[in-house]
């Protein structure tokens, strides 16, 4: 009698049974014969012609399932639910340099997904989004994503506003370019709109978000957009991440910000913005840098905004002192106020921040005298910049690393430069207070050690 005496090869036997009742059943159920046609159609435009659906995937979502192709059964048949085109998975198709839209994407009944990938690439014949047929998918699509395709131009088809479903609008890394469509605002379903890197340009209309309100993530950075940030950004009740970075917006923020109670991320970089700083206690990364601000930092209260962790107020125009309350903020982990004019000293405190990685005060007029404890600079390395504020100075008690390009204390140099004379018996020629940029010359114990080792080599060359 025939036994099964390993219990792998029972687990494998079963397994097998499996496999063959599941295709036996999944080539059962046929694939609408229009959709499939639609399918082989749509993928051929883009991948070229040598890809010949029927020879190659006689059964698109049953037992020869096609890469980034996802299905579902619909009364019974199946029908695509997801297409993803491009090199996001490792096996995924590829499309071709001439490669296309085709018409018959708007016969797949029952797509939810669409997403190409890097695929028109520039140097061919450049390609537009479809004008027309989108509400064909209004019932059924929720996510559309063509991103880092370069040969992509045009605008956004009006027509994208039909897509009432939808709830990931991803345009990014394109080469769009034109006004926002007004049509837009129908999306009123998005919890992800996504424009960024493309050559938008114009003034978004003012109403575009008003009903938005399940909205999370906008992000409209780096493009060409112009005029006054839209009213209706206030309406957006859920907002999570909000970043319009690199572009041309000018005046103001909205003055009614009290609905944006979630907001966590507010990127408004390299823009021609001013006016009063948002004050909004949920925020953990403020970037406002490269605007002209202007104003007082300390009309804010920073007290509020214990959860902020990333602070980039870079040349901004502003002025007066950095407030005490900063540095109560626990979580701070990146701090910039470089190329401004402010003045006032330096806190000691920021030092007892735990998590401080970065402080950039370089290009203002701070003033006084840097006293951060011992190890301060060391454990900053390169992201502690302090240099071009002509009236500050550091107190050297410590040999240890020095801010550089600011000037040892004057009232601490006698002390400090006997020390070092009797300590380490350098020549004090190496170091001239007047000027703070040499400051970091000084022959540290390790820069002593190799000229050593360079005049015994140079004794023993002779
Ligand atoms: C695919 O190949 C079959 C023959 O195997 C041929 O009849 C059919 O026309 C081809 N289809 C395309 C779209 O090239
Ligand atoms: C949206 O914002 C506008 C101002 O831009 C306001 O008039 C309108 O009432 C708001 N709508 C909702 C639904 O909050
Ligand atoms: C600001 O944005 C423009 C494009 O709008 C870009 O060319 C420039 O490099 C950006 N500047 C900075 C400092 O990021
Ligand atoms: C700060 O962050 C914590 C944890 O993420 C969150 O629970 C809290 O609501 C935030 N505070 C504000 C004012 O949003
Ligand atoms: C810089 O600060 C000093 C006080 O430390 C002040 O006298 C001077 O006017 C300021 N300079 C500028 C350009 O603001």
């Amino acid at each position: 009698m025939w036994r099964i005496t390993s219990p792998w090869a029972f687990l494998l036997l079963n397994l097998l049974l499996f496999r063959a009742l599941a295709e036996a059943e999944s080539s059962n159920v046929p694939m609408d014969k229009a959709e499939q046609e639609a399918l082989y159609a749509v993928i051929q435009d883009l991948v070229g012609k040598w890809w010949n659906g029927s020879d190659l995937y006689p059964d698109p979502c049953g037992w020869t399932q096609i890469q980034g192709v996802s299905c579902d059964l619909f009364d019974g048949l199946w029908y695509v639910t997801s297409l993803n085109i491009g090199p996001i998975l490792g096996n995924s198709l590829e499309c071709s340099s001439d490669a296309k839209f085709n018409p018959q994407l708007f016969q797949l009944k029952h797509l939810k997904s669409l997403s190409i990938f890097d695929c028109f690439s520039s140097h061919q014949q450049q390609l537009t989004i479809p004008p027309s047929n989108w509400e064909r998918l209004a019932s059924t699509l929720e996510s559309l994503e063509l991103r880092s395709n370069r040969g992509l131009t045009g605008n956004i088809p009006p027509n994208l506003g039909q897509l009432s479903n939808l709830n990931s609008l991803v345009l990014v890394g394109n080469s769009l370019s034109g006004e926002l469509p007004m049509e837009l605002a129908n999306l009123v379903n998005l919890k992800r709109l996504m424009l960024s890197v493309n050559k938008f340009s114009g003034q978004v209309p003012s109403a575009l978000f008003a009903n938005m309100a399940h909205l999370l993530i906008l992000d409209l950075s780096s493009n060409h957009l112009t005029g006054s940030l839209p009213a209706s950004l206030c309406n957006l009740s859920s907002l999570l991440k909000l970043d319009l970075s690199n572009n041309q917006f000018q005046g103001s923020l909205p003055a009614e910000l009290g609905k944006w109670t979630q907001l966590t991320l507010l990127d408004l970089r390299n823009n021609s913005l001013s006016g009063a700083m948002p004050k909004l206690g949920s925020l953990r990364d403020l970037l406002l840098a490269y605007n002209p601000w202007g104003g007082n930092l300390l009309e804010l209260e920073w007290g509020d905004l214990q959860n902020l962790s990333t602070l980039d107020l870079s040349h901004m125009g502003l002025t007066g002192a950095i407030p005490k309350a900063i540095t109560d903020l626990k979580i701070l982990r990146y701090v910039a106020f470089d190329g401004n004019q402010l003045s006032g000293t330096v806190s000691s405190k920021f030092a007892d921040l735990p998590s401080l990685t970065t402080l950039y005060l370089n290009d203002n007029n701070l003033s006084g005298k840097l006293q951060f404890p011992r190890g301060f600079y060391e454990r900053m390395g390169k992201r502690f910049a302090s240099w071009n504020n002509p009236n500050l100075c550091y107190s050297a008690i410590t040999s240890g690393d020095v801010p550089r390009g600011v000037a040892r204390c004057k009232q601490d140099q006698d002390h400090s430069t006997e020390e070092f004379k009797s300590n380490q018996g350098v020549d004090e020629g190496s170091f001239d207070e007047h000027s703070g940029l040499m400051a970091p010359l000084i022959m540290t114990p390790a820069a002593s050690a190799s000229a050593l080792w360079w005049a015994i080599v140079l004794i023993m060359m002779l």
